[in-house]
């Protein structure tokens, strides 16, 4: 049921200027996949084949990247170097894509909002936030590992991680009753609160799974934390209507936004590489 998966992908990525003035922050690349076919590759393991992305201006370099570059094709065809293309061709092949844009900053919430006229009102859809690479070396993605978990409850999900108290401000933070292993129930959602603040060391990860009726509460949420509107607080107002469960997921996340994790991730994979 769920086959289309919206990424936010707007934003400016200011912590990694000058490299991105001219170039999206997702197309950075971790080894030689820009950090967005992770994503996507992610989401296609999950089974979903419709991409819906959140561009803003500047960011046509994603666009060109899901798409056939007929010249380069006619250069390497025949030669050693064709099968470095054969992964993105995969992909081209395998799943649609979808354009719109954010035309003004106004945060995550109103980027997804945005997304309502790709994935449309019917059914549950995913969202991957790009600079949050995740992997699990030892079974399911997360993606995966989240949509059969939306069988079970049919509802909106969250992926959250444990994080040191001092890190609750980089991150929407959640309070919830465990319901079974690893799977919390949410009662409070509060958008990178200080430590003082934070409900608990849960911190949300950039992976959902939404079913459309968060819409109208993404429509009358009111800008929130740095005066942008947050998914977390539509969330939030869904948690205290119905019900929002959290999941610790199984695997690993980069935090690919910050030079910090960028760095660890490339680590990462290039140590597989020689492995
Ligand atoms: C966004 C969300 C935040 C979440 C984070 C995960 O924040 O607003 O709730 O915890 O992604 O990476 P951002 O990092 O875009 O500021």
């Amino acid at each position: 049921m769920i086959k289309k998966c919206l990424f936010p992908a707007a934003g400016y990525g200011t912590r990694f200027l000058p490299a991105t003035k001219a170039m999206p922050k997702e197309m950075l690349p971790v080894l030689t996949k820009p950090l967005i076919q992770y994503g996507v590759e992610e989401a296609m393991e999950a089974q979903c084949n419709i991409m819906a992305i959140i561009t803003g201006r500047g960011k046509r370099a994603i666009t060109d990247h899901f798409d056939i570059s007929y010249e380069l094709e006619h250069q390497i065809k025949g030669t050693s170097k064709e099968n470095l293309l054969e992964g993105i061709r995969n992909i081209i092949e395998k799943c649609t894509f979808t354009y719109t844009r954010q035309n003004e900053m106004n945060g995550l919430g109103d980027a997804i909002y945005k997304g309502k006229a790709l994935v449309g009102e019917k059914f549950p859809f995913a969202v991957v936030l790009a600079d949050d690479l995740c992997i699990n070396p030892d079974g399911d993605g997360i993606l995966t590992q989240m949509i059969k978990l939306y069988k079970k409850y049919k509802c909106c999900i969250v992926a959250i991680m444990e994080v040191p108290k001092e890190d609750t401000d980089k991150y929407g933070v959640i309070e919830g009753k465990e319901l079974e292993k690893d799977v919390f129930m949410v009662s409070n959602m509060i958008e990178k609160p200080d430590k003082n603040k934070a409900p608990s060391n849960l911190a949300v990860i950039g992976r959902y799974i939404l079913t459309p009726d968060i819409f109208p509460l993404i429509k009358t949420t009111k800008p929130g934390k740095n005066g942008e509107i947050q998914i977390t607080d539509a969330l939030c107002k869904m948690a205290q209507k119905g019900m929002v469960i959290a999941y610790k997921f199984k695997g690993r996340r980069f935090d690919c936004g910050s030079i910090d994790g960028f760095v660890e991730a490339t680590n990462y994979f290039y140590s597989l590489k020689n492995n």
